[in-house]
């Protein structure tokens, strides 16, 4: 009798120990096969976007205008653009306007609210006539003459004592404004780099960022910003857009 009880025990114990052990397989499989499995696969994937990403975080580390001022890089918007919110010209009147101030004006604002910089005018110390067909006449004859007009600028600064200098100006008869080749001869910006901005009526850039390098061989000229006139309005997008591509 004992015999049989001890026989009937062992059976039991048997049994249970492999219903116990079917559980845990089936447990087991169920979370390698979904729950663990689906982590598994979500750790791994993430593994690999964590590194794509860490791999493209690297690729974009572009340095920002923040961290190059930080480093030591110092940045500086210089312009000319005689319908500046300063003067009230022929040229003023004649060009299109955003608001109240020119277009060169307004892109210049624009690039200014994304870099850390200083800003400043190119001003001629002879003013624009008040007369339109006066004016006009001058810039051609400037222009044919390669004349050298003198400037001012109204802000007391060295424009070689900056790292970068963003230059904006119009493409006047499909070159740049003759005082812009006083400013380039006036300053050496060897080493330097220089990102031109301009405006036009239909002759975007007009040859005049291989102008600059001409007259500055040693600094480097990055590709610049054309933005016609009419449409300065509409053209913050595409500044973004240029200046994120530059790094900022
Ligand atoms: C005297 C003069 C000559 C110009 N010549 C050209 C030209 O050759 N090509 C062009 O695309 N736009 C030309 N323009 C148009 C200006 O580049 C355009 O209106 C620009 O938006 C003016 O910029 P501002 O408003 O900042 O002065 C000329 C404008 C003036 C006043």
């Amino acid at each position: 009798m004992k015999r049989i009880i001890g026989l009937l025990l062992a059976a039991v114990l048997v049994f249970s120990l492999a219903a116990c052990g079917s559980q845990t397989a089936s447990n087991d499989s169920s979370v390698n096969g979904s729950e663990s499995g689906v982590a598994a696969d979500e750790s791994e994937s993430k593994t690999e976007i964590t590194q794509g990403q860490d791999e493209e975080a690297q690729d974009e580390a572009v340095p920002t205008a923040d961290e190059e001022n930080t480093s030591g890089n110092k940045t500086l918007i210089a312009y000319f653009s005689p319908a500046n919110s300063d003067t009230v010209d022929a040229i003023s009147n004649a060009t299109p306007r955003v608001g109240n101030i020119s277009t060169v004006e307004y892109v210049a604002q624009k690039i200014h609210e994304q870099v850390d910089a200083d800003v400043v005018k190119i001003m001629p110390i002879d003013p624009y006539p008040t007369d339109y067909d006066e004016a006009r006449d001058r810039v051609h004859s400037e222009a044919d003459n390669n004349e050298r007009p003198e400037f001012t600028l109204d802000v007391d600064v060295n424009p070689e004592d900056y790292d970068v200098v963003f230059v904006g100006y119009p493409i006047w008869y499909f070159q740049m404004p003759t005082i812009m080749n006083t400013f380039f001869e006036t300053y050496d910006f060897s080493g330097k780099t220089i990102i031109p901005f301009n405006s036009h009526a239909g002759s975007s850039d007009g040859g005049t960022y291989t102008a600059i390098s001409e007259f500055e061989p040693d600094a480097t000229v990055l590709d610049g910003l054309p933005t016609e006139g009419e449409s300065a309005a509409e053209s913050d997008e595409s500044i973004k857009e240029w200046l994120s591509g530059l790094g900022y």
